[in-house]
């Protein structure tokens, strides 16, 4: 009788359909983010887990799941969850690569465009009615058009806004944790970091957090920026030193940042917030309508298929 939690509500065509599946879906019945305490008390007697990027999936949580078979991410990144631990308990992680990517790639751009023009900036100004009318040199910002993209972590996401660069006719550098990649499918430059840094007009970050790559950019990346450089980040928080970004902005050692995720989300390091520099957006990379249902459908898929002994779609350890 497989029962499984999900721990937030979620699309409801990917509900159904674990309905087909399962002969108890319990949905945790808060719409907030379920406490730890909360898993715990649920987990014992659940042979699927469906959770979020927000849910720690630690040993406390992988011990008490006495029956537990599958950790199905509600995310393509799964640094919330212990896969080691989980592998070694013969646990599935499944997670929900592929069907987020163009979406995280033109919220990515998104906030390259209104970085770099200052959109926000000009919003609040508009809106507080302190606009004075044009002037020659209001709100200047920074062309994207011809300049050099700094591309780190060229994986699906990071080559989707690669693709998109075509139309600015941009140079594109890539660094890679793991060297070269062999398969491209667009033109771009491998480079080491120092030189990303060093040439980059805009630096975009698509790289999974892990201990290699967390705070990968802290005071000497910033060091080695133009003045004129752009930082985005729609990957993790933690790979951006928080605090190192907000000394780099306020003393004008690059030009802007646009983030999506956050070091200590959802906390902001103190002072980002004051910054006219930085678009700040809350963790919505991913936060289509069609690609929500999409993610929603394929982690009910992957949680499925483990149940049911057969291969899922995405998982991401050999458990
Ligand atoms: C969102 O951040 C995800 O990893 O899917
Ligand atoms: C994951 O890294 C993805 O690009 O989907």
């Amino acid at each position: 009788m497989p029962k499984i939690l999900v721990t937030r509500r979620i699309p409801q065509p990917a509900l159904d359909l674990l309905q087909t599946a399962f002969d108890e879906v319990v949905l945790h019945p808060h719409d907030r983010n379920i406490s730890k305490a909360e898993i715990l008390a649920q987990i014992p007697d659940c042979d699927a887990l469906l959770c979020m990027l927000t849910n720690p999936v630690d040993r406390e949580v992988l011990d008490a799941g006495v029956r537990l078979k599958v950790v199905s991410n509600y995310a393509v990144g799964y640094n919330n969850i212990d896969v080691d631990y989980a592998t070694q308990k013969h646990i599935a992680v499944c997670n929900t690569p592929g069907v987020l990517t163009e979406t995280t790639a033109d919220l990515t751009w998104s906030l390259i465009m209104a970085a770099c023009r200052r959109l926000v900036e000009g919003d609040k100004m508009m809106r507080e009615q302190r606009f004075p009318g044009w002037e020659p040199m209001l709100l200047l910002g920074v062309d994207i058009y011809g300049k050099t993209l700094g591309i780190i972590g060229l994986g699906r996401i990071g080559e989707a806004v690669a693709r998109r660069a075509a139309g600015f006719n941009m140079r594109i550098l890539y660094y890679e944790v793991t060297g070269p990649r062999s398969d491209l499918t667009i033109i771009a430059e491998y480079v080491d970091l120092p030189t990303l840094f060093t040439e980059a007009d805009i630096i975009t970050l698509h790289t999974p957090l892990t201990t290699q790559t967390h705070h990968l950019i802290d005071e000497s990346a910033f060091a080695l920026m133009k003045p004129s450089a752009v930082v985005v980040n729609t990957a993790r928080g933690p790979i951006i030193d928080e605090t190192a970004l907000v000394k780099a902005l306020r003393e004008r050692r690059i030009f802007a940042a646009g983030l999506d995720v956050y070091e200590h989300e959802p906390a902001l390091a103190p002072g980002l917030a004051d910054l006219p520099n930085v678009v700040l957006a809350p963790h919505i990379g991913s936060a289509s309508i069609e690609t929500r249902t999409r993610m929603a459908l394929l982690a009910a898929q992957n949680a499925i298929a483990v149940i049911r002994g057969e291969t899922p779609p995405a998982s991401v350890n050999r458990y």
